[in-house]
């Protein structure tokens, strides 16, 4: 008799296929963290507040504690890891953040980085007003904000936001 137990899914995970066995409720953001080793999700408040847990599903910013693995059956997930070019150089955005003390502890960053770059893919030249009300999700308790608008700005400014940065 099968186990109603576990239940199979297969994944794509930052371009990765992975097939695993895994507990029907175990969310996105464990399944990243635990079976993937993917640490740089973090999780903040768990239940869909703070943003820091934001992953791409399928081109999607979506919040990894709010959504059930099994959800991402057969889809495409990109974590943080996921955003940086093959050598490891920093995406855009990341890079903006970098430059533009767009973090400080950097625990919200994750989800600030994965958020703004699914922002930009759909609106590449957002006023500074779209700025912020994009950045609304996302909660930081460090930085003031400041910073994170300049660095989503520098992103949106720079030729090619999609297209990863070569080495310096
Ligand atoms: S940990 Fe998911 S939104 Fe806060
Ligand atoms: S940099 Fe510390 S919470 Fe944002």
């Amino acid at each position: 008799m099968a186990d109603v137990d576990t239940i199979e899914i297969h994944v794509r995970v930052n371009g990765t296929s992975r097939r695993e066995t895994i507990r029907p409720r175990l969310t996105l953001a464990d399944f990243l963290r635990v079976n993937c080793g993917l640490t740089g999700t973090h999780l903040g408040c768990e239940h869909g507040v703070c943003g820091a847990c934001t992953v791409l599903l399928d081109g999607e910013a979506v919040r990894a504690c709010l959504v059930f693995a099994v959800q991402a059956h057969d889809a495409e997930v990109t974590t943080v890891e996921g955003l940086t070019g093959p050598d490891g150089q920093l995406s855009t955005v990341q890079a903006a953040f970098r430059e533009h003390h767009g973090l400080q502890c950097g625990f919200c960053t994750p989800g600030f980085v994965v958020s703004v770059t699914a922002f930009l893919a759909e609106n590449p030249k957002p006023t500074d007003e779209e700025i912020r009300e994009a950045l609304t999700g996302n909660l930081c308790r460090c930085t003031g904000y400041q910073g994170i608008v300049n660095a989503v700005r520098a992103a949106a400014d720079t030729a090619g936001t999609a297209v990863t940065e070569g080495p310096a």
